[in-house]
């Protein structure tokens, strides 16, 4: 079997083992995959460690993808944009390749596990941190006719929206607090970590109507803070997050295996567990 692994600290919680495991033995790929907790202070001599050891390929989550992204000698363009990678492996010249799947993957669950629609949507997403910046390139790739990013840090919206500007087409890229917005959108996305201290974005609830998507990033086996404050003002449509890091593992193992895998049965066998 051949080595990937999932970097992280803490790992132990992280479900990446099990879902690269399901992809296993789906396709029928001779792949070993494991978790592996860096020290802090010790990314890139882990990595390093790993690969010198035959390691064929990385999966890298919190607090690394950072780290991940500056230590790789090459980075695809997709990465590149993000600031961050959750994925790395070695190209034939043995150079270290950043690459970042989490946006592709809150994208491919969107559209083709929840059927929403993205181009022409209008889109209001929360936060303005590293979560939020790897999924700014393939959102605004689907062409919304508008993308709102909304941060208690208002400059920290700003900033990602000046930065993403060059990828904005045709869409209205703007930038604000969470008191700003006071008209529904179609599609509303958190990406803060507020709920992380059982806090909640102070939005107006005119943001929401009927036909809303409402999505949080969080993988969460409960209702999350945001979706219950979302289905206690009207919405009917509301996700969290493990579509999502299903779909990221799916591109990831496409990455480096070159099959995608089936990925319903195993988001399906993921809340059942
Ligand atoms: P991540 O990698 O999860 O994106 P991050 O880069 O630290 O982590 O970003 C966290 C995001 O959640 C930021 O947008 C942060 O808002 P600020 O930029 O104002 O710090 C947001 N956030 C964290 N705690 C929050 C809270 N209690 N209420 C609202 N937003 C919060």
């Amino acid at each position: 079997n051949e080595l990937y692994a999932v970097v992280g600290h803490p790992v132990s919680h992280s479900k990446s083992p099990r879902i690269h495991s399901l992809f296993a033995s789906q396709t029928g790929e001779p792949v070993e995959y494991i978790a592996i907790q860096a020290p802090l202070d010790g990314f890139a001599e882990t990595v390093r460690h790993f690969f010198e050891g035959g390691g064929k390929g990385l999966n890298v989550t919190v607090p690394f993808k950072e780290q991940a992204w500056a230590l790789a000698q090459s980075r695809t363009a997709r990465a590149e944009k993000a600031g961050a990678a959750n994925t790395l492996y070695q190209n034939s010249q043995g150079q270290l390749v950043a690459d970042n799947t989490d946006g592709q993957g809150l994208v491919q669950d969107l559209i083709t596990n929840h059927s929403v629609q993205l181009k022409g949507a209008r889109i209001l997403v929360l936060g303005a941190g590293g979560a939020v910046r790897g999924v700014l390139g393939p959102l605004l790739a689907q062409q919304p006719a508008s993308l709102t990013i909304a941060n208690r840090t208002v400059a920290k919206a700003e900033a990602l929206a000046t930065l993403f500007a060059d990828e904005a087409g045709a869409t209205t890229l703007g930038a604000c607090g969470f008191e700003a917005p006071d008209q529904p959108f179609d599609v509303i996305i958190n990406g803060t970590s507020a709920s992380l201290q059982g806090d909640l974005p102070p939005l107006c609830a005119n943001v929401i109507a009927a036909g809303t998507v409402v999505y949080d990033m969080m993988y969460s086996l409960q209702t999350t803070t945001f979706n219950q404050w979302a289905l206690d003002n009207g919405a009917t449509r509301v996700f969290d997050g493990v579509g999502m890091l299903v779909e990221q593992a799916a591109e990831s193992f496409r990455v480096w295996r070159g099959v995608r895998p089936e990925t319903v049965p195993v988001i399906e066998t993921l809340r059942s567990d």
